[in-house]
């Protein structure tokens, strides 16, 4: 992983596949709340057999695999415009030994969509908000599903928050501050509208959404891998913890002090007692939105 060198945020981009180390480990923070996610899907399904499910945006396939797990009989179909993504989803669905029932599909879901035939559950994680026109997006899910087929969109309602307020360095307050200074940059996992509304609009049924704690196990978050260097043999919490900040650190740059921009390079710096690679304080608090929705 790149570290950062103080003062030079223009060493962090923000290309597609650059975030899949973060949505991996995003899946490992999640874990326990995407268990309660897909089941609250499953339970929607009321017994139904659900063959066929569509990922939307599957990124580097955290939804996939849940949906795979949960949905046993069924083949689900990884979206992405992304290739490298779809190469991740692949070689993820190879490494769980179940090749022949995951299937990729390269297409912009902001062009023509392919032909499929229908899809007895559609899922988008994290995917909805960057699309270009989500209604029309949402139309062509609905004429994708099979009646009575189910739609899941999952988005964040707020960044987590991953430092205490207090760091015992700068001022306190400084993961609020930068949360701040993000905003009107529109950084990647910007923030989402609600869904329910155009759900609606498009012609869904039974819309309702759901709330998630991201709370993951102390267990969950102490996993250590092994590495030679500190930032690989951090645990996930760590390692969590400083990837997503250290994506968030060029959009936050221009509305951060110079006190704030200083703390914030401490605490990414690859080493040192206050790096976020070293802390014993940090949490993972947020919370996911769920929203089902049926085709009639
Ligand atoms: C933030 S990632 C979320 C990935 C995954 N669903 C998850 O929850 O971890 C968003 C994904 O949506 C894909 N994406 C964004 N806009 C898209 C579009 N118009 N068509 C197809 N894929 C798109 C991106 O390539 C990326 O892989």
């Amino acid at each position: 992983m790149t570290q950062p060198h103080a003062h030079s945020p223009q060493h962090y981009g923000h290309d597609h596949a650059g975030i899949a180390p973060l949505l991996d480990l995003d899946a490992e923070v999640l874990h326990e709340a995407l268990f309660a996610i897909t089941n609250t899907l499953r339970a929607a399904r009321d017994g139904q057999r659900t063959r066929r499910v569509l990922d939307l945006g599957a990124g580097t396939g955290t939804g996939t695999m849940a949906l795979a797990e949960r949905f046993p009989r069924a083949d689900i179909y990884a979206l992405d415009r992304s290739e490298q993504m779809l190469d991740l989803v692949r070689s993820k669905a190879f490494f769980r030994g179940i090749p022949e029932r995951v299937h990729t599909v390269r297409a912009d879901l902001d062009d023509v969509w392919p032909a499929f035939e229908p899809f007895d559950v559609a899922w988008a994680s994290l995917s909805l908000h960057e699309v270009a026109d989500p209604d029309r997006v949402f139309e062509n899910i609905l004429a994708a599903l099979a009646p009575g087929g189910l739609l899941a969109v999952v988005e964040m309602d707020t960044r987590p928050f991953v430092l205490p307020d207090d760091l015992g360095l700068g001022t306190p307050g400084l993961e609020a501050r930068i949360h701040t200074a993000v905003a009107p940059a529109r950084a990647p996992m910007n923030l989402h509208p609600d869904w329910t509304d155009a759900l609606v609009r498009a012609g869904f049924t039974d819309v309702a959404r759901h709330r998630f704690e991201i709370a993951p196990s102390p267990q969950a978050l102490a996993r250590f891998a092994s590495g030679p260097t500190p930032g690989e043999r951090a645990s996930v919490l760590a390692r969590y913890a400083h990837t997503s900040l250290l994506r968030l650190r060029d959009a936050a740059w221009p509305g951060l002090n110079q006190e704030d921009r200083d703390t914030l390079d401490i605490l990414l710096a690859a080493d040192g007692p206050h790096s976020l690679l070293n802390r014993g304080d940090l949490t993972v608090n947020g919370t996911r939105s769920l929203w089902l929705a049926r085709r009639p």
